[in-house]
């Protein structure tokens, strides 16, 4: 078990953490969501397997920072009548709903599995549609020429913002989710033996440990297909879970497709592939390594 750090905020994420009453309504929410939003294109276009990086904390940057600007640019002054404060926050304001639907989408996906990412992503969110709330009518009474009443709602925004934020810092910094599974244990450099030639049957599936890494082995006619066993997305294993169509495996846990031939994404919500090796057969052995 990792010991905990001793921070400020630790007896918050402790609580959170703990808070055993978020269940109910954080897995009908995280049903709800991946009903709504199966694998296919739109479930693509809210993960970033376009981008090939996590959609969502790219666009938390531009409400967190039109938001954060507006709280600054009232504390240090500006030299307008508030104008850039109103628009800062209008901007937020319009980038929050497809920066908390990429969000939903991604924390969806984690939630089954880990009670704790449940509490802590419904808290985030909640969060973040509060310091929402406040902003809108920050700029709700900026406009009606009440800047004491706006700058104070602001600046209780930007706290709760900050809150909600830290604990979507924990959740994908601490507990792991969004990072590609992969990226630690990539395989081998060098050849290695994977399994024995006679090992493995034709359109059978097997997984195998080499050094340090859960490794997919496949016989497809006359060639041998290698890749990472563990999903980039969340860490299925591609073997126990996913199943074959051609030369693509399909992770059984949230359908990310990745070819056979290079580990490439064929469907999110993956956005990226997985480590594919070469291979050779010689002696009665089957050797990978990664390419050069
Ligand atoms: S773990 Fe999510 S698609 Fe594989």
């Amino acid at each position: 078990m990792t010991a905990k750090p001793q921070t400020p905020l630790q007896p918050l994420i402790d609580a959170v953490e703990a808070a055993a009453p978020l269940d109910t309504p954080g897995e009908t929410v995280g049903k709800t969501v991946r009903n709504t939003i199966s694998p296919g294109p739109i479930k693509d276009a809210l993960s970033g397997t376009w981008l090939g990086h996590a959609l969502h904390p790219m666009l938390t940057d531009v409400v967190i920072g039109s938001f954060m600007s507006a709280t600054l640019l009232d504390l240090i002054g500006s030299d307008e009548d508030g104008t850039a404060q109103r628009r800062l926050i209008g901007a937020g304001i319009a980038a929050y709903g497809p920066t908390a639907l990429t969000g939903v989408n991604d924390w969806a996906d984690a939630e089954p599995t880990d009670a704790a990412v449940r509490r802590v992503g419904l808290v985030h969110a909640s969060g973040n549609a509060i310091a929402l709330g406040l902003y809108a009518s920050s700029l709700v009474a900026r406009r009606k020429g009440n800047h004491g009443k706006g700058k104070l709602l602001g600046a209780a925004g930007a706290a709760v913002m900050g809150l909600a934020g830290f604990l979507g810092g924990h959740l994908s910094f601490t507990q792991g989710v969004g990072p590609n599974q992969t990226v630690f244990d990539e395989g081998p450099e060098e050849w290695a033996e994977a399994t024995a030639s006679d090992n493995l049957e034709d359109g059978k599936p097997k997984a195998v440990v080499v050094g340090d890494t859960p490794v997919f082995l496949l016989r497809h006619r006359d060639h041998v297909h290698a890749i990472h066993d563990r999903c980039s997305h969340r860490g299925c294993s591609l073997a126990d879970t996913g199943e074959l169509d051609g030369e693509v495996v399909e992770c059984g846990c949230h359908g990310s497709r990745f070819s056979l031939r290079d580990g490439s994404v064929e469907r999110g919500p993956a956005t990226v592939g997985q480590p594919a090796y070469e291979v050779r057969e010689q002696g009665g052995k089957v050797e990978i390594k990664l390419p050069e």
